[in-house]
């Protein structure tokens, strides 16, 4: 069955939840506080200004989910869209789920004039993440990240 992706609702804030947990223990070994994740996952599904969620669906199940954070680009007088939160269930991996998410973000950013480009940032012993965007024709960019966490 192909997988169908469409635009979360409050509705899938549960799966999103979960699929965040999961993705933090399995990415970076973090264990998140289900409380705050569903605050965190309820803040974005009401409030576009702050993100936005697709998820993929196969068999009326969600398989996989997307988000997409923006990012103001003075130097281009344009939006920069950040990819996060991107998790596919076990089972449903090496099929094209997130294959089918990242085009849907991509001809959706082609498609708004506004939007210049697509970023994220992956684990650095990611592989199985850096070699899916790879294949999807991304290309690592020469910057370091830094931060200052928590003030
Ligand atoms: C990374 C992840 C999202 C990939 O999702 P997926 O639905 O399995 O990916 P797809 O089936 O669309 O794969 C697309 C292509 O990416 C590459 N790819 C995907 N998984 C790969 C892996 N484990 N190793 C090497 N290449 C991989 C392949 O080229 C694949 O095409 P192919 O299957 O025709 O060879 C999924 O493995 C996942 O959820 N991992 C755990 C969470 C995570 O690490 N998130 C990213 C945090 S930055």
């Amino acid at each position: 069955m192909a997988v169908t992706i469409r635009e979360a609702n409050l509705a899938d804030a549960p799966v999103i939840c979960e699929y965040n947990r999961r993705l933090a223990q399995e990415s970076e070994g973090k264990t998140l506080e289900p409380a705050i994740v569903a605050k965190g996952v309820a803040a974005v599904l009401s409030d576009a200004a702050k993100g936005r969620y697709f998820v993929a669906e196969e068999h009326q199940e969600v398989v996989g989910q997307i988000m997409i954070a923006r990012e103001w680009s003075d130097w281009r007088n344009a939006w920069m869209w950040w990819i996060e939160s991107v998790y596919v269930r076990q089972d449903s991996r090496r099929q094209g789920v997130f294959r089918a998410l990242y085009e849907h973000v991509y001809r959706t950013a082609r498609a708004d004039p506004t939007v210049v480009g697509l970023r994220l940032y992956v684990e650095k012993n990611n592989q199985a993440a850096q070699q899916t965007y790879l294949s999807l024709g991304m290309s690592p960019m020469n910057f370091h990240l830094f931060h200052k966490f928590p003030l």
